[in-house]
């Protein structure tokens, strides 16, 4: 009875992070964004953000400038509502509280008829316009419409799209555009397009034809990534015998990399494989796929820091060291 408590607690632990995930509210939006990035707070019309090293520091505009502007990152009397969904008016509201259209928890307190004064609710209450008050979330029912990122970005700005490692966003005139950085991934710290191995992504882009063509597909098979050596896919048999168009992503433990041809995990240095050879490894140094087996990489941190060359000798994978003795490694076959 107890072990099916716990069972059922960690169910609901997993649906819960399912849904934290959906709603992306407890995962801070400055994951997406380059440092010092400044944007509007998505749940307000009077809210900045800037990110720093991915996390959220919120200013708040006040007074007589109680709007943030997303393009001038500068907090402003009111916005031009053409170019933003923060339309807030207090004409005939003058001593009147209305509603933030970006939260349930943000209101504006009309001092006169031009000037809003933004507030928000104590926690786990929302604001209500009908009664003038700030109520129990039970007891409401205000629902926010979801964000459009080029609300709360400036045009020109590359943001992660977290669909793909090598995907990114930017808003061109207030429109959204998809971009793919070109054999390499996006990191988003930088909001540059890096090498592969620099960046800690899980959402590999599907290589072409990942489970086989249509004609020929895969069934039940690990297939590699073509971006780590430790990653692969699973193409599981379709019922109606047409390729996975969605096969999972795994990769090894530490220290073995993906054969695809033994269909296994296995030992590095017996895996040819031109990616970062580095990443997942316990040692500092390990043979690079160089042909010859006498070149070695050196590893920071499980990324390739450099190359190095053991000169007339052979890199020994197992010692880590350059040896007199000849290397045959599937690693660095010639
Ligand atoms: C990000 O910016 C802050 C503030 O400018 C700076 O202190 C920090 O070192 C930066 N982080 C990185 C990784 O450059
Ligand atoms: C505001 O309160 C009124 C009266 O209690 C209620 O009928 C209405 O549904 C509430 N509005 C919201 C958005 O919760």
């Amino acid at each position: 009875m107890e072990k099916f408590g716990a069972i059922l607690g960690v169910a609901l632990v997993l649906l819960l992070q399912g849904l934290d995930v959906v709603n992306g509210r407890n995962e801070d939006i400055c994951r997406l964004f380059s440092n010092n990035t400044v944007i509007r707070d998505p749940e307000s019309c009077s809210q900045s953000i800037t990110c720093i090293d991915s996390v959220s520091y919120y200013s708040t505009c006040t007074g007589s400038t109680p709007f943030f502007d997303k393009d001038t990152g500068k907090c402003v009397k009111s916005l031009s509502t053409s170019t933003s969904s923060c339309s807030i008016s207090c004409a005939d509201r003058a001593k009147q509280f209305v509603a933030d259209p970006k939260s349930c928890y943000g209101y504006y307190y009309c001092a006169d008829e031009e000037t809003a004064l933004y507030g928000t609710c104590p926690q786990e209450t929302h604001f209500n316009a009908t009664t003038q008050m700030c109520s129990r979330q039970h007891e409401s029912d205000c629902t926010t419409s979801t964000f459009e990122y080029c609300s709360i970005v400036k045009n020109g700005v590359n943001f992660d799209n977290l669909q793909g490692c090598n995907m990114y966003h930017v808003c061109e005139k207030g429109v959204l555009k998809d971009k793919t950085c070109s054999k390499t991934y996006y990191q988003a710290s930088t909001g540059e397009c890096v090498s592969k191995a620099l960046v800690d992504c899980d959402a590999h882009p599907l290589p072409t034809d990942v489970c086989g063509k249509a004609s020929k597909p895969y069934e039940n098979k690990f297939v590699a990534d073509e971006a780590t050596c430790r990653g692969y896919f699973y193409c599981a048999k379709q019922k109606d015998g047409t390729p996975d168009p969605n096969p999972v992503w795994n990769q090894c433990p530490q220290d073995r990399f993906f054969d695809a041809s033994s269909q296994m995990c296995i030992t590095p240095s017996s895996v040819y494989c031109s990616h970062d050879r580095c990443d997942g490894r316990t040692a500092s140094f390990v043979v690079s796929a160089t042909k010859g087996c006498r070149n070695y990489l050196s590893c920071s941190d499980g990324v390739t820091v450099s190359e190095r060359s053991c000169g007339n000798y052979f890199f020994d994978d197992q010692q880590g060291a350059c040896t007199p003795s000849v290397q045959t490694y599937t690693a660095c076959k010639t």
